[in-house]
């Protein structure tokens, strides 16, 4: 039986167009997402779209158009990128879907009727810009909001309220007995000592907004934004009202966010589904911030790159090559063409792009442009193999672990190895020589068969390069259907196959 495999990103606003941070979680996924597939797990990964609250109405306002019509127009700008930079979800939830506002009422009512939902009075301070609820003590001076330092509005009004505070010590626990529940650590400590610190309960509607879902108890207030968008991952797989698609993927296997929103995703999150009697997602990973000038790179701040400048310049592969690879997961980095250029550069045109463009031409030059019958190895060629071997079961654990960086230089060392082992061997002067032909041979045989495994290793990461390449190995077999596994690796490139050189894969970028 295949196993399977969830995997989320957070769904995104739709107040202002997609830009590079969100382009990189939602890259890191697909990655995750197709890594797991080839790995032969059934997997489902969901994006989408949070078209609700005060964000969205007021930038319709501003517009003179409708939320509806706003949350319809930007939404194509989401999933237009998607397509373009080979984004792989198996589905895509709009918060404006029926299918997910039913959901929605559904638990609202559910936890209303358990008591962990009650009528209260809200008295406090609002940030519309991060839809945050404030306490005056924790706000900064001048009546700032603590999180983004802009001005908060004081509300005092009727509310409903979910017992967060009930939840404290279950978490904690959650917390202790998975370490590896809220990941990298930095975020899990964050998040253990804000539960430490104390859980109040939290307002989970409005009176005041209308451009959202109403409460099923009392029409006149709307949901939380926060409620309604942390469901998008169980309504979208059928809960609470179709059992087969939920059971067989809840809970998530790993739900990434930003680190903007851990609290979010790392206390309310797992809270409501405790309420719910669900399982936690088995691991929620915060990842850092692109910066620009030392700065978040945010809708707000209006510093955001477009993912799409880069792509129609330099294309998609390099884009996904370089966010995954340059920053550890986990931590913050500054974009800049300059470091984007010098990585592409070697890594992708000087070491992978250069083994298969100098390996190709000896193929067709020596083999009638087909893959030799290797003859006797030697110590060389082993060297490789087994290194190649260790590395991909390391490479399990890295992904597992959302390591796409050092992943990455993992599959980069079997491409060094391998143009090392090229300029030792040097077949093009063993070929002029007669006697040598069977070293020659096996020499190209290697290379080739090197080129089929990183291949295979790299298709998750530059789904596109790597089905060229595929495709210039002249195998017949879809690089699509490939399973990772041992079998798979030690099977090797088969003698005879016809090779298909064609254009240079990464051009050196020269600036
Ligand atoms: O927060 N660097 O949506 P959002 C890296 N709708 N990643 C970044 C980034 C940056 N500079 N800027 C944004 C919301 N991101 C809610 C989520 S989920 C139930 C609801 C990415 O449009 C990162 O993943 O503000 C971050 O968490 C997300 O975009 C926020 O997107
Ligand atoms: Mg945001």
């Amino acid at each position: 039986m295949k196993k399977n495999f969830y995997i989320t990103t957070p769904i995104y606003y739709v107040n202002d167009i997609p830009h590079l941070g969100h382009a990189y979680t939602t890259i890191a996924a697909d990655v995750l997402a197709r890594y797991k597939r080839l790995r032969g797990y059934n997997v489902f990964f969901l994006t989408g779209t949070d078209e609700h609250g005060d964000k969205i109405a007021r930038t319709a306002e501003k517009k003179g158009i409708s939320p509806h019509e706003l949350t319809d127009k930007v939404v194509i700008r989401f999933k237009n990128l998607w397509k373009e930079l080979y984004i792989s979800n198996d589905d895509f939830i709009r918060t404006t879907e029926f299918r997910h506002i039913e959901a929605v009422k559904e638990v609202f009512l559910k936890l209303y009727k358990q008591d962990d939902i009650y009528k209260g009075k809200y008295k406090g301070w609002y940030c519309i810009s991060c839809e945050s609820f404030w306490l005056e003590s924790q706000l900064k001076e001048g009546n700032l909001c603590p999180e983004c330092g802009r001005k908060v509005e004081k509300v005092e009004e009727e509310s409903y309220f979910f017992r967060l505070s009930k939840y404290q010590k279950k978490l904690l626990e959650h917390f202790e007995k998975n370490p590896n529940f809220v990941l990298p650590p930095t975020r899990r400590n964050e998040a253990i000592k804000f539960i430490k610190s104390g859980l109040k309960d939290l307002s989970v509607t409005r009176l005041k907004l209308n451009w959202g879902i109403p409460c099923p108890i009392q029409k006149e207030h709307t949901i939380y934004v926060w409620v309604d968008a942390l469901l998008n991952y169980i309504s979208a797989i059928g809960y609470p009202f179709g059992k087969e698609k939920f059971s067989f993927f809840w809970p998530a296997d790993v739900q990434i966010v930003g680190k903007d929103i851990l609290k979010f995703h790392a206390i309310i999150w797992p809270s409501i589904l405790m309420a719910l009697g669900l399982k936690l997602p088995k691991i929620v990973f915060a990842h850092g911030w692109w910066k620009v000038n030392n700065e978040k790179m945010s809708k707000s701040k209006g510093n955001v790159i477009d993912p799409k400048e880069i792509t129609e310049k330099y294309g998609v592969d390099p884009l996904r090559y370089f966010l995954l690879r340059e920053l550890p997961f986990g931590g913050d980095g500054s974009f800049s063409t300059f470091l984007f250029i010098k990585r592409v550069n070697s890594d992708l045109a000087n070491n992978l792009g250069n083994l298969l463009n100098r390996t190709l031409p000896l193929v067709i030059k020596y083999c009638d442009s087909k893959v030799p019958y290797p003859d006797k190895e030697n110590n060389d060629e082993i060297g490789i193999k087994k290194r190649a071997e260790e590395i991909i079961s390391q490479l399990d654990e890295m992904m597992n672990t959302l390591s796409f960086s050092k992943a990455l230089s993992l599959i980069w060392e079997i491409a060094k190895l391998t143009n090392l082992y090229i300029n030792k061997s040097a077949p093009w002067s063993l070929a002029k020589d007669k006697s040598k032909e069977g070293e020659y041979r096996t020499v190209l045989y290697n290379v080739l068969d090197s080129l089929r495994i990183i291949t295979i290793l790299v298709f998750p990461f530059i789904p596109q390069s790597a089905k060229k390449m595929w495709n210039q190995l002249g195998i017949e077999e879809e690089l699509e259907k490939q399973i990772l596994d041992e079998e798979s690796i030690k099977k090797g490139i088969i003698p005879g196959t016809k090779i298909k050189k064609g254009p240079p894969l990464f051009p050196r970028i020269e600036e």
